[in-house]
């Protein structure tokens, strides 16, 4: 079954999230996964969706101001987090090390994990892509270890928020590079919508969508979802 995330950044207050959960139904056939804003949480679990966070400390408590641990989420009905995401590590000092801490904590505590990975554009057309990519998967991979509940996404950051999604192909090569390093599910994330999902996902080695933009309408999410499912 193909899962689909919708990562909503920081759109959607709790009002704004309690309209959605509401108006959106996740349709059988494929897994449906909302990551609301911190303060939107609780009125999200409130409708029975299956809810992540877009982050998660590595402590279950501290002077850590500004953060949120798994025990506190998993208080909240949530199931799981986001880990590593671009915006995070470019705009707030997320690093392989950070990232491997957060997931080490998040899957101890049983809580789900899309850790995510990608490449920039000058990564890419100066040969890094490959180096980039192993050195991210490396650092989750050994957080890890054997702890089940561990989920991929690779999202090309010259890809996200752009409309400029990857080809299929260099999906396809992204997709089994990883899983050649890391036997899980890998997500496809970067400008995915209802329009170009289909060639996307219906690739053996695309697990599943991590969307941002398309996510916050529930007509475009229900769509990727639908198709998801028809696949
Ligand atoms: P986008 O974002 O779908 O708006 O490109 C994807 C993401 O950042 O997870």
């Amino acid at each position: 079954m193909k899962l689909i995330a919708g990562n909503w950044k920081m759109f959607k207050g709790p009002e704004a999230t309690r309209a959605f959960c509401e108006a959106f139904e996740a349709p059988d056939g494929a897994e449906a996964v909302l990551c609301p804003p911190f303060v939107s949480l609780p009125a999200a679990v409130e409708r029975g969706h299956t809810i992540f966070a877009q982050n998660v400390h590595w402590a279950d408590e501290g002077a850590f101001t500004g953060e949120v641990s798994a025990p506190m989420l998993l208080e909240l009905g949530v199931r799981g987090a986001i880990v590593g995401h671009s915006e995070r590590r470019q705009y707030f000092g997320e690093t392989d090390e950070t990232v491997a801490r957060r997931v080490a904590a998040a899957l101890g505590h049983g809580l789900r994990v899309i850790a995510c990975v990608g490449e920039t554009l000058e990564e890419r057309e100066s040969g890094q892509m490959d180096l980039v990519l192993r050195l991210q998967v490396e650092a989750i991979a050994d957080a890890a270890g054997t702890q089940e509940g561990l989920v991929i996404a690779y999202e090309p950051v010259w890809a996200i928020g752009t409309g400029q999604m990857a080809t299929p192909d260099q999906a396809r090569e992204a997709h089994t590079f990883i899983k050649n390093l890391l036997d899980v599910p890998v997500l496809y994330g970067g400008s995915a919508k209802p329009e170009n999902a289909e060639e996307l996902l219906s690739q053996e080695s695309v697990d599943g969508a991590l969307v941002g933009g398309a996510s916050l309408d529930v007509e475009s999410f229900t769509a990727l979802c639908r198709i998801a499912a028809s696949l």
